[in-house]
């Protein structure tokens, strides 16, 4: 197991490259069988000289190797670190191996694997290499893929691969086939393979050119009728890539199979999506509104990598931005589309913030395109992703829609079928503008959030406004010295009635360290509104006053810094609590109460906009704004808030939440999405008086909820009330739920999520349920996810206790699926953050860690650089 770096800076094609791939699978749970039968030939970019082929290998017991139909004796190949190394390779060949692997035994999900009674594949960005021999790299693309599958035909009726099934048939002893074949040339990560027992929904999409598409959702028997808002999301995300992009689907067939056990939310492999099942399943009594939205966009976010990511595909795994910012940035947009565009880019920042910023101000900070990783499955980050969809959210604006669909269809005309850098697509953008992307680029380069602040002054007699800014890029893990970057900065001034000053009402280019902008003709003193929208990834000081904050929350058009003006003032006021010992002097300014109680009454406001503005900013972003995180004082002085605004509001919420109840059965609408938001914002804030008032009002909504939204808010807010209070409810919902895993994950997260004394005790009880497992990603996600990352007060308990428990379940998750594993360890990296008790207490458990037996190189990755920055 290799735990050495791997640089971008080394990148060199490949020696060989590879033509038409014959993959058969003789699929047994403990010893598959797999062939592969290859063309092989020089690659003419490649280094001519170089007489050896090294293929990639992890975990493969090799039966043979032929070289042009002869097999080789074990003098013409070695077995070394990397795999296989075949000596004195001709300059074309065929090559066929085989290969003995163990699906059953794959508790890391990655290659192929058998769980739940079903065979399925993960292989990006390394998991093909533990199926067979191959030149496991984004840039080799074979020309084809044939598979064949061959299985017991009655446990595993269904046999799917990629591109169109063109065979099938019966085999010996009970067992049958079927032959695969995709035409597009592709990189192996995007391979596939399904065989089980499997349920589906059959559809069907006209493409723009009139083709017609089976679409097919696969299933496991029993939930075939959650499938239906996956389907109508899927052919959503046809018509809006056609639309948005000028993009069609390109074979006859696209399929989804829904899986329990799933590493991540989804993997885009050639026309054979394969989903964590929580992305697929979705009716009104098992899903929440979060959950149905939460489907669209990974159906769509898969769906658009057939052009970003599949068609064009990236050199190496430092380019991972280029389809995972680029497809973020498409499923964001598309998601905004259907839905609310303002919510939606709120939420888009309020993951940015909360993930995103702490991770880049941490040990594991990388630019959206890293120079060097240990192991490729720690850098698929929020920096990645979400920066990186940020960065190119900056270049559309930039360009505009116009002229950035012209530079789009520039790179996938240009690259369709080849494997291409970050660099290729924003110089198409250049291309396309004529605009000098040079210092842009840096975006792709440093890594760190960009601090800029504002200072402004009006000059009355001039009539003058004027604006300075200035950047800072923080010096980040193995990143010191920075360059001025170019941040594009959306803004207005609202003068004293409110009203925006259309010349005012541009976006400014900073570019350089400081730069100051002035306004002529501004008649009277105006409230500048900055970073619109958020127009780029960085945190802004505006030097706003608390009376700006309020003339923003009621005036600006902009919902994101309307919403934001709001999250300034309330961080504002809770930090001013936390600094005040004696928490009985604690109060709430008139000045903010009256402001919300504006935003409250007015009766023209969107109703989700109104919900999503009366949300407190989440501890997690308070957190991420302190230079010290006090978890305890977060928590009290958030939840004083929550109970003050409760106090102050108590008769309007509960006359709102009376008029946005409803009779009528539930409706997946974005109407009915947002009365239900608004409605449960008022239980959630009703609910923090912890009183018999609010303990009945959501035992009522519980016992008469209709659908999983509903329910799942009222249990959200007794499961912070005593057990005595809570236990009836939480009983009911498992009696009724218990057979359903993605249901039952709800009800495990609520629990280890839950504000009460005990909770720790809670979740060792919730790990030996029956329906728990540690090989199960879900359930870890559900229990030890939700207490570590959600519960900051109880994980960050002062005794260590929370940090002990996670710990000990790392140390047992290392062997068994270290890729989550390295992902759950995440609040532990961030100890620097924190007081020195605790930063002694989280460190412990670090060296702890380090100290395992067969450390995975995902978790000595993370740990290691955790440790080395202190
Ligand atoms: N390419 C997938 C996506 O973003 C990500 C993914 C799915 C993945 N499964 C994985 C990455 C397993 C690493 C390991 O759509
Ligand atoms: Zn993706």
């Amino acid at each position: 197991m290799a735990k050495q770096a791997i640089y971008r800076k080394d990148y060199q094609p490949t020696d060989f490259i590879f033509g038409a791939v014959k993959l058969h699978f003789d699929l047994f749970e403990s010893a598959t069988k797999v062939s592969s039968d290859i063309e092989v030939m020089r690659n003419p970019k490649g280094n001519a000289k170089e007489k050896s082929l090294q293929l990639y290998g992890d975990d493969l017991a090799l039966v043979e190797v032929k070289v042009n139909d002869e097999a080789l004796p074990e003098s013409a190949y070695t077995l070394n670190d990397i795999g296989l190394l075949i000596h004195d390779a001709p300059d074309a060949f065929n090559l066929k191996i085989t290969t003995v692997i163990n699906p059953a035994d794959n508790t890391k999900l990655e290659g192929l694997y058998f769980a739940d009674n079903l065979f399925c594949t993960q292989c990006e960005p390394h998991g093909f290499r533990r199926i067979t021999f191959f030149l496991d790299r984004p840039d080799v693309l074979a020309t084809s893929f044939t598979t064949t599958l061959v299985a017991d035909k009655a446990m595993f009726p269904v046999l799917l691969a990629n591109g169109n099934q063109i065979d099938q048939g019966e085999a010996e002893d009970d067992r049958h086939f079927a032959t695969w074949h995709d035409p597009h040339p592709k990189p192996c990560y995007l391979f596939a393979l399904v065989a089980g027992t499997l349920e589906l929904l059959e559809d069907s999409f006209t493409t723009m050119s009139g083709k017609e598409v089976t679409l097919r959702i696969y299933v496991e028997p029993g939930f075939l009728g959650q499938t239906a808002h996956a389907m109508t999301s899927l052919k959503q995300s046809m018509t809006w890539d056609e639309q948005a992009y000028g993009r069609e689907y390109d074979l006859d067939i696209f399929m989804i199979v829904a899986v329990r056990s799933f590493n991540m939310g989804a993997m885009e492999n050639k026309g054979l999506n394969v989903f964590n099942n929580v992305y697929i399943l979705a009716d009104a009594e098992t899903a929440t509104d979060a959950d149905y939205e939460g489907i669209a966009t990974v159906v769509g976010h898969e769906y658009f990598h057939n052009w970003s990511g599949n068609r064009v595909t990236c050199q190496d795994w430092f380019q991972l931005s280029l389809k995972e910012g680029f497809t973020v940035f498409r499923d964001q947009s598309f998601t905004a589309h259907i839905s609310d565009p303002t919510v939606k880019r709120i939420q888009d920042v309020n993951v940015l913030r909360s993930r995103q910023f702490p991770e880049d101000g941490g040990p594991m900070s990388h630019p959206i395109r890293p120079d060097a990783y240990i192991e490729m499955n720690n850098f698929y980050t929020a920096t990645v992703y979400n920066k990186g969809a940020e960065v190119i959210r900056m270049q559309y604006h930039l360009l505009g829609e116009e002229t950035f669909r012209k530079g789009t269809d520039q790179y996938f005309s240009q690259y369709d079928g080849q494997a291409v850098t970050c660099d290729h697509f924003v110089n198409c953008m250049a291309d396309v503008s004529g605009i000098d992307m040079t210092q842009f680029k840096l975006w792709y380069s440093q890594s760190g959030t960009p601090s800029v602040t504002a200072k402004h002054d009006y000059d009355a007699k001039k009539q003058q406004f004027s604006l300075t800014l200035k950047q800072t890029i923080p010096s980040t893990a193995g990143q010191t010295k920075k360059q001025a970057m170019h941040i594009p900065i959306s803004m207005t001034l609202l003068d004293a009635a409110g009203n925006s000053i259309p010349a005012a009402t541009k976006v400014l280019s900073l570019k350089d360290t400081e730069q100051t902008f002035t306004f002529d003709g501004i008649k009277e003193k105006p409230v500048p509104s900055l970073l619109r929208g958020f127009s780029a990834p960085i945190k802004l000081d505006a030097n706003y006053s608390d009376e700006d904050l309020m003339h923003l929350m009621l005036h600006e058009t902009d919902g994101f810094n309307r919403w934001d003006a709001g999250q300034q003032l309330s961080s504002r006021i809770i930090f001013k609590l936390m600094k005040e010992a004696d928490q009985s002097k604690w109060t709430v300014p008139e000045s903010y109460i009256h402001t919300l109680k504006h935003i409250l009454c007015d009766d023209n406001l969107d109703k989700r906009l109104k919900a999503t503005l009366l949300h407190l900013p989440s501890e997690i972003y308070l957190a991420e704004q302190m230079t010290v995180i006090d978890p305890d004082a977060i928590h009290a002085a958030s939840n004083f808030m929550c109970e003050q605004l409760a106090e102050a509001f108590v008769s309007d919420f509960n006359g709102m939440y009376a008029d946005n109840q409803s009779d009528s059965a539930y409706v997946y609408s974005n109407a009915d999405v947002a009365r239900r938001a608004l409605k449960n914002t008022c239980l959630m804030y009703l609910g923090c008086l912890k009183n018999d008032e609010a303990h009945q009002l959501a035992m009522s909504q519980f016992e008469s909820a209709d659908n999983m939204t509903d329910s799942i808010a009222a249990l959200r807010v007794l499961s912070h009330m005593p057990l005595a209070l809570k236990s009836a409810a939480f009983d009911a919902f498992y009696q009724r739920w218990h057979h359903h895993p993605i249901v039952l994950n709800k009800w495990f997260a609520l629990q280890a999520g839950a504000d009460v004394p005990a909770v720790l005790d809670d979740i060792h009880q919730l790990m030996k349920h029956e329906k728990f497992s540690m090989k199960n990603p879900n359930t870890m996600r559900s229990v030890v996810g939700t207490f570590s990352l959600q519960n900051m007060a109880h994980f960050h308990a002062a005794d260590g206790s929370g940090y002990a428990f996670l710990g000990e379940q790392l140390r047992q998750l290392n062997h068994i699926n270290p890729l989550v594993a390295a992902r759950l360890i995440t609040p532990l990296t961030q100890f620097k953050r924190y007081d020195d008790k605790r930063q002694a207490l989280m460190r412990a458990q670090l060296e702890d860690l380090q100290h395992i037996h067969k450390l995975s190189p995902d978790l000595y990755e993370v740990i290691e650089k955790s440790l080395a920055e202190s």
